[in-house]
């Protein structure tokens, strides 16, 4: 029992010494915290309302729609899309000849023909949205050394980490909009820098970038930038709600059906636990205790 005693003692002794260690060793480090880096991003997205957050979301086709044109217009400039097919966009509610029409816009490289050539035709549906530079040193040597990365998945490529315990709510509340809501904070929270900050030649500052306070990429939008024939306000917080919901449509196109099987999956299991349990019962009652 002594020895049990003696040895919980030495433990904490060894724990406690470890602690002033530890404590000893973060002091200077809070010293120094100003020249270190800095926690990036320095602000964190703000959440959005999306229709097609929780458990019965659903897309805005007209908000696709005009995420589209704002991406055709805007964005498709110096970002390719090289995973989505054109003709995917029939989904967004378009006809057929309406699509063909949309992809002839389009040039793709294609070849080689019967000399061994190779050469560029108009974009046909079963093409996907091609890059507007011929590869990725060119994208960056026109972008001051950084290429504007595909957009397919990009609004699932980018989650702000959301740390403890926002991650625990997070499983609650359903909320898997991160990707969108970077998105959208990125493009409407450039600002100008604080007093004393130096922008290096061709960056941009921008409190939302997940890597540094500094982008390549330039403020894309605008107001009164793209029309719209809906009657939607023409802002640029409306320019990058579209946009984000758009590139999430890109990134999961079949987030309403997944949505709706996990739903009909959870009212299954409900069922077929009450099968069970009842089951159970029935079978068991014939047993002596
Ligand atoms: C003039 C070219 C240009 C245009 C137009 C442009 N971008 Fe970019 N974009 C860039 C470049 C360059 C980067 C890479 C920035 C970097 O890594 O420093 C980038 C990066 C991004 C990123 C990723 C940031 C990250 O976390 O890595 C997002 C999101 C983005 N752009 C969205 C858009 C949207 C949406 C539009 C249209 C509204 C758009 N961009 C229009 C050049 C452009």
């Amino acid at each position: 029992m002594n020895k049990l005693v003696a040895s919980i003692l030495s433990l904490a002794v060894v724990a406690g010494l470890g602690g002033v260690a530890f404590a000893q060793e973060a002091a200077p480090a809070a010293h120094h915290e100003e020249s270190a880096t800095p926690h990036y991003p320095l602000k964190e997205p703000k959440e959005i309302d999306w229709t097609f957050a929780g458990p019965f979301g659903n897309y805005d086709k007209g908000q696709l729609q005009r995420g589209l044109k704002v991406y055709t217009e805007v964005c498709s400039a110096c970002h390719s899309m090289n995973l989505v097919p054109f003709r995917m966009l029939s989904e967004l509610g378009y006809s057929d000849a309406q699509v063909k029409t949309f992809a002839a816009n389009y040039e793709v490289q294609d070849g080689p023909d019967a000399n061994g050539e190779m050469f560029t035709r108009k974009a046909v549906p079963s093409d996907h949205f091609p890059s507007p530079y011929p590869n990725a040193e060119a994208a960056a040597a026109a972008n001051n050394g950084a290429a504007p990365p595909d957009m397919s998945l990009l609004a699932k490529a980018r989650e702000v980490e959301r740390g403890f315990p926002q991650f625990v709510f997070d499983i609650f509340t359903q909320y898997q909009e991160s990707g969108p809501d970077y998105i959208h904070s990125l493009l409407t929270g450039y600002e100008e820098p604080p007093a004393g900050f130096q922008v290096p030649a061709g960056a941009h500052y921008n409190p939302y970038f997940h890597a540094a306070a500094v982008l390549a990429m330039p403020k894309p939008l605008s107001d009164d930038q793209v029309t719209y024939d809906d009657g939607s306000p023409q802002t640029v917080d409306q320019y990058s709600k579209d946009v984000s919901s758009f590139l999430m449509w890109a990134s999961e196109p079949h987030l309403e059906e997944r949505k709706r099987t996990g739903f009909m999956v959870m009212i299954f299991l409900l069922i077929f636990t009450v099968l069970i349990y009842l089951t159970k019962r029935s079978i068991y009652s014939r047993t002596d205790h």
